[in-house]
C-alpha cells in the first residue's frame, strides 16, 4: 500500500529517499514518484522538479539520474491506486501551480508539492469548491485537492496552510508536504494513516516515512505520530503540533528495524524463503517460554495477570489471513480453555450494531499491526467500552502494539512476500499460548497437560522442517494445478480455516479460482460444481472427524471430482484413482493445523511459478493494507 518518504538535509537526499521507496516495496504498490526543491544545495534557484513512473523504484531511480534531480529537500512515494487507474499522471507526487486555465499548466511552475497516504472522503467537493476558483486537476486522484487547498490558504507559512488545510479533509490521510518558498521546510500530517519521524544522525537531517523500515540504515532514532498530529521538519530541528495544534514533545524511541531488502539466499522468491523460514520462525516465536505465565502477554502495561482473570470470553478481530488464524483459534479456546470465542471479520465489526460487553478480552491478530480495519475495529471495540484488549502482532512498533493493553509479538522476522506465510504459522503459535494461558488463568490447565503441551510446541521446529521435504510432492501436484482455472478446498474442524487459508494462498498468487468449504457443506450446494475439471483439496488429519471426512471424499469421487488429499500417515488413505495422497509426516493432535498449512502454501506457490505469475507482489494487492 502507499508509501511516503521526506526529507529535509545538507547533503543530496535523493539516493536516501528513493532507498526508502525500495524499503516500502514490500507493501505493495503500482507506480512511484520523487519531488524535490532545486534550490537547496548551494543554489539559490530552481523550483520544483519530479520524477514519477508505473514501473519499479529501480527505473525512477535511472529516470532520476538521466534528469539529475539532486536535493536537500524532497518527498517521495510508492502508491497504491485507489482513486484513478495506475498511471504517470495520477502517481504522486502532485503539484499544485496555483489556479488558472488548463492550456497554461504545462509551462507553469509547481508550488506545492504533496504525498499523501490514506482517502479522502470528502474529495468531491473540495474537487468543486477549488474548480470554482480556478483550479485545474491532471489527476484522478483525490489526493490532488490537498495540494491545491494548500496552495489555496498559503500566505507565506506552508505550517499554516497544512494546519488549515487539515481541517477540510474527511477520511484518513498521512501526508508529506513542500512549498517552493520554503525550500528547505517539510510538513506531515497524520490521521488515520501511520506516520513516523526521524531524527537524523548528521548533515542536520530529519525524515518523515510510513514506517521506521524506511529508514533503516540512515537512522534509529524514531518518533510515532499521533492520531492527528502536524509536524514541521527543518535543518537539524522539528516541532511537533497535536490534533488541537498545540505543540507536543513525543518520544525519540530507538528502534532496531531490519531493512526490507533481505536476502534471498538460495530462493526465487521471498514467499519460498518465508515458507522455509517457518522452523526457525516458530523456535524464536517460542524462545524464552519456560512456562505457561501470564506475563508472557504483558505488553507495555503488565497487567496481563489481571485482565485474565476479569475477562470470561473473547472476542477476535482480524481481516485476512490473520482473521483464519482467529477461526482455528476459536476451536482451541472453547475446546482446551472453554471459553466462549466470537471470530469476526474487522471490516464488519467495525460498521454493525454489536452487544459490547466490558468482560471480553479484544484479541487483534495482525502480521503488521498497521491494517487500517483492524485498527479501526479496535478503537470502535474500544468506544463501546470494552478496554481488555490483546494483540497477536509481528511488529513490536507497530500502532496495534502501541494501542492495545497486553500483546504477543511473534518473532516472524519481517514478511516480504504479499502473501503471508511465517505470520499466520507464528500467529498460530502465539494463539495457542494464549489458549493455555487462560486456561490455566480459569484454573483449566494441569500442570502435566502444560507440560505435555509445551514439549509438543517445542518439537514444531522438527516437525515443519519434515513437512517441507514433501515439497517435490508438492511440485508434482502443481503441474497439474497449473492448467485450472478453479480449485475447491475442504477441511473439517480446526483444518475448515486451514482449507480457507489454502484457497486465499492459491486465488491470491496464482489468479486461480478457488473457494473452500467445511467438508460437510459439500452437499448443501457446492457439490454442483463438482466434476472431474475440478480439482478438490482436502486436508485430511487423523482426528474425530476423519471417518466422516472420508464420506464427504467419496461423495466428492462419485461425481468424477479428482482428490488431492494431505493425510496423516496413520489415516490409510491410499492413492488411486482420482486419489492423489500425500502423507504428513506425523500426526500432530492438537496443533496439527501448523503443519497442515505448509504444503498448501508450496502448493499456491510451485502452482504460481508454473504460471508465472508475480509470486512476491500478486497483481492489484498490497502488504500492509493502510486504507480500509
Ligand atoms: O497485516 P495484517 O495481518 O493485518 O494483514 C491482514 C491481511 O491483509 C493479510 O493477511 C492478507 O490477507 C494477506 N495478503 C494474505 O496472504
Amino acid at each position: 500500500m502507499c508509501g511516503i518518504v521526506g526529507a529535509v538535509s545538507t547533503r543530496d537526499i535523493v539516493p536516501v529517499l528513493v532507498q526508502g521507496l525500495q524499503r516500502l516495496e514490500y507493501r505493495g504498490y503500482d507506480s512511484c514518484g520523487v519531488a524535490v526543491h532545486g534550490a537547496t544545495l548551494g543554489s539559490t534557484q530552481g523550483g520544483l522538479q519530479r520524477a514519477r513512473s508505473t514501473s519499479r523504484v529501480a527505473e525512477l531511480m535511472s529516470q532520476i539520474q538521466t534528469d539529475h534531480l539532486q536535493s536537500g529537500t524532497g518527498i517521495a512515494h510508492t502508491r497504491w491506486a485507489t482513486h484513478g487507474a495506475p498511471a504517470v499522471h495520477n502517481a504522486h507526487p502532485h503539484f499544485s501551480t496555483g489556479p488558472g486555465s488548463s492550456k497554461d499548466l504545462e509551462n507553469k511552475p509547481g508550488r506545492v508539492a504533496v504525498v499523501h497516504n490514506g482517502i479522502i472522503e470528502n474529495h468531491e467537493e473540495l474537487r468543486a469548491q477549488l474548480q470554482a476558483k480556478g483550479y485545474v486537476f491532471t489527476s484522478q486522484t483525490d489526493t490532488e485537492v490537498i495540494g491545491h487547498w494548500i496552495d489555496s490558504v498559503y500566505n507565506g507559512d506552508l505550517l499554516d496552510a497544512v494546519k488549515s488545510t487539515v481541517l477540510q479533509l474527511k477520511g484518513a490521510y498521512a501526508i508529506a508536504v513542500f512549498h517552493k518558498d520554503e525550500p528547505h521546510r517539510v510538513i506531515g500530517a497524520r490521521a488515520g494513516s501511520p506516520l513516523i519521524l526521524g531524527v537524523g544522525q548528521a548533515h542536520s537531517e530529519t525524515f518523515l516515512a510510513s514506517d521506521a523500515m524506511a529508514l533503516a540504515g540512515v537512522t534509529d532514532q524514531i518518533v510515532y505520530l499521533e492520531e492527528g498530529d502536524v509536524v514541521d521538519i527543518q535543518l537539524g530541528k522539528y516541532w511537533i503540533l497535536n490534533g488541537a495544534h498545540k505543540s507536543v514533545t513525543r518520544p525519540v524511541k530507538t528502534v532496531q528495524a531490519h531493512s526490507g531488502a533481505a536476502e534471498l539466499g538460495p530462493y526465487r522468491h521471498y514467499m519460498q524463503k518465508e515458507i522455509f523460514e517457518q522452523p526457525r520462525a516458530i523456535a524464536d516465536t517460542l524462545e524464552g517460554v519456560q512456562a505457561i505465565v501470564p506475563e508472557l502477554f504483558d505488553g507495555h502495561t503488565g497487567s496481563a495477570h489481571r485482565v485474565f482473570k476479569d475477562i470470561d470470553k473473547v472476542l477476535i478481530l482480524a481481516c485476512g489471513t490473520s482473521y483464519y488464524s482467529g477461526c482455528v483459534a476459536k476451536y482451541w479456546l472453547e475446546s482446551v480453555a472453554h471459553i466462549p470465542c466470537q471470530v469476526e471479520i474487522a471490516s464488519e465489526y467495525r460498521y454493525r450494531s454489536s452487544v459490547p460487553d466490558p468482560q471480553t478480552l479484544v484479541v487483534t491478530i495482525t502480521q503488521s499491526g498497521e491494517t487500517a480495519d483492524t485498527l479501526a475495529a479496535l478503537r470502535h471495540a474500544q468506544s463501546l467500552g470494552m478496554h481488555q484488549t490483546l494483540t497477536v502482532c509481528n511488529v513490536a512498533t507497530s500502532a496495534m502494539v502501541r494501542e492495545c493493553k497486553l500483546a504477543y509479538v511473534t518473532r516472524a522476522g519481517a514478511e516480504i512476500g504479499v502473501a503471508s506465510t511465517k505470520a499466520f504459522t507464528t500467529q498460530l503459535a502465539g494463539l495457542f499460548l494464549l489458549t493455555l494461558a487462560l486456561a490455566q488463568s480459569k484454573g483449566r490447565l494441569t500442570p502435566e497437560q502444560e507440560q505435555e503441551y509445551l514439549k509438543e510446541m517445542r518439537h514444531l521446529p522438527a516437525a515443519l522442517q519434515a513437512v517441507l521435504a514433501l515439497e517435490p510432492q508438492i511440485i508434482n501436484w502443481s503441474q497439474e494445478f497449473a492448467s485450472k482455472e478453479n480449485a475447491l478446498f475442504l477441511g473439517r474442524g480446526t483444518h475448515y480455516p486451514i482449507a480457507l487459508e489454502g484457497a486465499l494462498k492459491l486465488k491470491e498468487i496464482t489468479y486461480i479460482h478457488a473457494e473452500a468449504y467445511a467438508a460437510g457443506e459439500l452437499k448443501h450446494g457446492p457439490l454442483a460444481l463438482v466434476t472431474s475439471a475440478m480439482p478438490v483439496v482436502t486436508v485430511a488429519p487423523n482426528d474425530a472427524l476423519l471417518e466422516k471426512l472420508k464420506s464427504n471424499m467419496q461423495e466428492v469421487r462419485a461425481r468424477g471430482g479428482v482428490l488431492y488429499v494431505l493425510a496423516d500417515g496413520d489415516t490409510h488413505i491410499q492413492s488411486s484413482e482420482g486419489v492423489n495422497v500425500i502423507r504428513m509426516p506425523e500426526h500432530y493432535g492438537v496443533l496439527s493445523p501448523i503443519l497442515h498449512v505448509v504444503p498448501l502454501q508450496l502448493l499456491a506457490y510451485h502452482t504460481a511459478c508454473a504460471r508465472g505469475t508475480d509470486v512476491d507482489k500478486p497483481r492489484n494487492l498490497a502488504k500492509s493494507v493502510t486504507v480500509e
